[in-house]
């Protein structure tokens, strides 16, 4: 079996699409949509993320604005910085890029968030939101796998997700999402990590297994149902910037659907964070 891409780019440009008619409709009411972001230290990884969010943004219309903190900043100057944000009219939405540097506390970070300007979905209000099944931003490699599924035409309602990692980003939150009873998800979840004894006896169960551990080559082709779409959302970088993704490449002659090493689920991330800068924009900006 050879399998079919899930392909993240794909997903991205329709969502541009569908978002510039959004974008277009707030710049003639005067409105122009602007995104944050707050870096804090010189991980080369998380600033080329950063990097992105702010080429893509350009490349919309949205405006961005970026706070660069040094490694050793406080935890009161980046709960500044966070502050500045929540009170920038221009700023409809924002971010601060995790992982913070050892020593700084994320969740403190992310409580400072309002959650209006939250466009990550991981303020624990919005986290909340998401429990209860209620409207709100989603956390945004969640969504974008969520939304890549369904764009692909991969099964979700009735099927067996079997999720690796249940870290704050990624894990938790889709196995939440996906669990919610609504049209593209209604699945049953199982959540399990790098420590479980015999991993491959859960995986093997899964129609669509997500592998978000950030344990390089976790995912072999004989932990994998023949069939199963299998997405990689771990990343770990490896010597000279290589990219060491959580599934082993061998697993594509197994799988019915797969993520491609690059441009799998990367650009879903970056849809999501649009689309929610968009949604912010529009609440502030009221009915039209
Ligand atoms: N670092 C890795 N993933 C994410 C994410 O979704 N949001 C933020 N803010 N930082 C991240």
């Amino acid at each position: 079996m050879t399998a079919q891409l899930l392909d993240g780019n794909a997903l991205l440009e329709t969502t541009k699409v569908e978002l510039a008619t959004r974008i277009e409709a707030l710049l003639e009411r005067g409105v122009t949509p602007g995104l944050g972001t707050i870096l804090v230290g010189d991980d080369p990884s998380s600033a080329s993320y950063v990097d992105r969010k702010h080429r893509n943004c350009e490349e919309m219309g949205i405006v961005s604005f970026h706070q660069a903190l040094p490694a050793t900043a406080t935890q009161d100057e980046v709960h500044a910085a966070i502050r500045a944000f929540n009170d920038a009219p221009q700023v409809d939405a924002f971010l601060v890029q995790l992982p913070l540097p050892h020593g700084l506390d994320e969740e403190a970070a992310l409580l400072t968030v309002h959650p209006d300007k939250d466009v990550d979905g991981l303020h624990p209000v919005n986290l909340g939101r998401l429990v209860m099944g209620a409207d709100g931003p989603r956390a945004c490699t969640p969504a974008g796998i969520q939304a890549l599924l369904v764009r692909s035409g991969v099964p979700i309602e009735g099927r067996h997700v079997v999720i690796v990692g249940r870290g704050l980003t990624i894990g938790r939150p889709l196995s939440l999402l996906l669990a919610l009873k609504r049209p593209g998800a209604n699945a049953a979840v199982t959540v399990v990590h790098t420590g479980v004894d015999d991993l491959g006896a859960y995986t093997r169960q899964a129609d669509i297994l997500v592998a978000a551990a950030g344990s390089p080559s976790m995912i072999t082709p004989d932990m994998v149902k023949p069939g199963a779409a299998v997405v990689s959302a771990g990343i770990t970088w490896g010597e000279g910037r290589r990219l060491l993704p959580d599934v082993d490449e061998s697993v594509a002659e197994v799988a019915g659907w797969i993520t491609p090493r690059i441009g799998g689920v990367g650009p879903t991330t970056i849809a999501m964070l649009l689309s929610n800068a968009v949604s912010a924009a529009e609440r502030f900006a009221g009915a039209p």
